[in-house]
């Protein structure tokens, strides 16, 4: 009963959710992970049916995957992340959160197979390579040639997926969206976009 108790509270807010992780994690995280109601909003569009296997394209901690999981338990949420540290914060948060649906993997997203995936969650996660007061720590190289190379290689994994795959942005530029996916909803404030692949 305790236990469920906690877990439920991990998920009433985004400061309650932030105790999952040592303070200098928590310190990112209105710049760097999404708020607890988007990642609800986008969890409700990606789990389109039972069973949908989701992608979070640069998954940091974890926020976005194990929030979505919780809101939407009959999907799995998956998170690629490039930096080490992160990836174990994100699997030590899911271990305490008690979420099931959720896997993480060390990887660059240029390494990762998404013909495995269904659909798709993207926080801008290559815009670090064009703005200096971007980056979360000196783990990784930073470049406009690296932006434009993660770009294009979702772009082109993109294009590849079938038609109905859907994809989520949040404060894209859309540099890594091909023209065949339908913007179906724009926030009021133009950062969170829901796609449909024609
Ligand atoms: C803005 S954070 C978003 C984190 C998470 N999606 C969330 O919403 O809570 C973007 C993350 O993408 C990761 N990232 C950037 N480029 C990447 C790449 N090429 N491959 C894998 N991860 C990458 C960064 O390390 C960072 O942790």
């Amino acid at each position: 009963m305790e236990k469920t108790l906690l877990k439920r509270g991990y998920f009433a807010n985004d400061a309650a959710f932030d105790w999952l992780y040592p303070q200098k994690i928590r310190e990112l995280s209105k710049r760097h992970w999404t708020p607890l109601a988007i990642a609800e909003q986008a969890a409700d569009f990606l789990a389109d049916a039972p069973g949908k296997k989701i992608l979070d394209i640069g998954s940091g901690v974890g926020k976005f995957c194990i929030a979505a999981a919780h809101f939407q338990p009959q999907a799995t949420f998956y998170g690629v992340e490039q930096r080490y540290k992160l990836h174990q914060y994100a699997q030590a948060a899911k271990d305490v959160a008690q979420i099931s649906n959720a896997e993480f993997v060390h990887e660059n997203i240029t390494r990762l197979d998404l013909s495995s995936y269904d659909n798709f969650y993207f926080y801008n996660s290559f815009f670090e390579n064009l703005d200096d007061n971007d980056r979360i720590d000196e783990e990784v190289a930073y470049s406009t040639n690296l932006y434009i190379q993660y770009c294009r290689h979702l772009y082109r994994s993109l294009e590849r997926k079938p038609a109905g795959t859907r994809l989520v942005t949040f404060h894209s530029m859309q540099d890594e969206v091909p023209p065949s996916f339908q913007a179906t909803y724009v926030s009021d404030d133009l950062q969170l976009k829901m796609w449909i692949k024609r």
